[in-house]
């Protein structure tokens, strides 16, 4: 029964994703950074942002087979980018653009998002400093003052050869422990992959080129 059970939500996911979103089948990956993710960071986020009216905005960057169903998962209205054109069918259907997180001020408003989830971005194709500088640039430009900026990246030396947290647009924010269930720290690291917490810097940092 759990093997035609299994066949018929394949069969729904490859007739097309968002038709699989909306019947709220799923594939969870058991993975324990996407285990993090999906539970402890999910669940905060909606504690904190879910209930608010208008609802609270979420852009999610990067988009695949393993986040397809995330617009399920967040009470936040959820918009996805993602370079690769043929992402898009992960994305969510009616707020998706194609373009690069390098740019994110072409797509979005300044002071447009609650929430913002960089995961699997460094370390997975914005492998160059730069890129991790415009990628903090533009989060910060599209972030609320009170918004949340989640990074999930793998910048160890079998990635990349730089440190996330040495470059110059992450003194744009502020580490940030959530005072949470699960959480209570703003960094957590599971093998190479780390997640952290940040919110805008109170001040304005002075960082080079601006
Ligand atoms: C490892 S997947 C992570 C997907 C998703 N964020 C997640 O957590 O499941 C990396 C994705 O980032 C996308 N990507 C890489 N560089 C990008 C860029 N500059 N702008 C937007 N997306 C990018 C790739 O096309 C790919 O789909």
């Amino acid at each position: 029964m759990t093997k035609i059970l299994d066949k018929l939500k394949n069969i729904a996911f490859k007739l097309s994703p968002h038709l699989a979103v909306k019947m709220g089948i799923e594939f969870p990956m058991k993975s324990p950074n996407r285990v993090f993710l999906e539970n402890a960071i999910f669940q905060y986020i909606n504690q904190n942002f879910g209930a608010k009216s208008p609802r609270a905005a979420c852009l999610f960057i990067g988009t695949d087979k393993r986040s397809w169903h995330y617009p399920n998962k967040l009470d936040l209205v959820l918009h996805t980018i993602d370079i690769e054109k043929k992402k898009a069918i992960y994305g969510n259907h009616q707020h998706h653009i194609v373009g690069s997180a390098t740019e994110l001020d072409r797509y979005y408003d300044a002071a447009s998002f609650d929430v913002i989830i960089g995961n699997g971005l460094i370390g997975f194709g914005m492998n160059q400093p730069e890129q991790c500088d415009q990628l903090l640039k533009g989060a910060h430009a599209l972030l609320k003052e009170d918004g949340l900026l989640v990074l999930g990246y793998n910048d160890g030396p079998d990635f990349v050869n730089f440190k996330v947290k040495q470059t110059t647009a992450y003194r744009l924010f502020d580490e940030y422990a959530p005072d949470a269930p699960g959480l209570g720290a703003s960094t957590f690291e599971f093998g190479d992959h780390t997640f952290v917490f940040l919110k805008k810097h109170s001040g304005t940092p002075e960082i080079s080129g601006e």
